[in-house]
């Protein structure tokens, strides 16, 4: 029987270089000659593509809490379903760019739903499959905006573009879901050059690697 996989999600508000670091994982994990899989949310496959383009660039006045909560669990769902079940069945690593706890964050904390409305649609959606380590990338507010203006230039999608308090909601609670969760979170310091904050990321998973190397 072939052993299960290992699913790695990186979390993080916008400009937190968690994209960079997803993508230097998967580099170091495919150089050490392992299965990786790299995929995103919303997104990693065709059907969340699609609901990934409603939900960031929305028709008409773009949706309510609700249904923005809805659309980020219809895709996840078929994510989960498609891509990273099968991935992790045949023992594959899955490097996800974000997951979850994105919507536990932003919709369930800065949107105002509650945790428990979030937890509930993921158990409905995907049976409430969780990573086996979730890295969250933490960066100061200060250096965040100074990323931000550099690489949306003032034209962000319609999460990205919420205003300052939404996004400070959205990181005081992955830092909450981290605290109140220490065994699911593995919380890395994001200042720093991608290089020095990869070797972080690399120490804090440890534990995960160092069996399979
Ligand atoms: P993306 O361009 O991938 O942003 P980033 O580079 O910051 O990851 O867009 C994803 C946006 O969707 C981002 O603003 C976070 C948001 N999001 C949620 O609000 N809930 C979720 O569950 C997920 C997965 C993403």
């Amino acid at each position: 029987m072939v052993e299960r996989g290992t699913f790695i999600a990186f979390e993080g508000g916008e400009g937190t270089g968690k994209s960079t670091q997803a993508r230097l994982l998967v580099a170091a994990l495919a150089e050490r000659g392992f299965d990786v899989v790299a995929t995103r949310e919303p997104g990693g496959t065709p059907g969340a593509e699609a609901i990934r383009t409603l939900l960031l660039a929305p028709p008409g006045d773009g949706w309510y809490p609700r249904a923005e909560a809805l659309l980020f669990a219809a895709a996840r769902s078929d994510h989960v379903d498609r891509l990273i079940l099968p991935a992790l069945e045949r023992g594959a690593w899955v490097i996800s760019d974000r997951f979850v706890d994105s919507s536990r964050a932003y919709q369930g904390g800065a949107g105002g739903l509650g945790d428990e409305t979030i937890v509930a649609l993921h158990q409905l959606g995907s049976g409430g499959v969780r990573p086996d380590c979730t890295v969250l990338v933490d960066v100061d507010a200060g250096t965040v905006s100074a990323r931000l203006a550099q690489r949306d230039g003032g034209d962000s999608d319609a999460i990205g573009g919420r205003d300052a308090a939404y996004h400070a909601q959205v990181a005081a609670s992955f830092r909450a879901l981290a605290q109140g969760d220490p065994g699911a979170f593995r919380v890395v310091d994001g200042n720093g050059t991608p290089e020095e904050v990869h070797s972080r990321v690399l120490q804090a998973l440890g534990h995960m690697l160092e069996p399979a190397a």
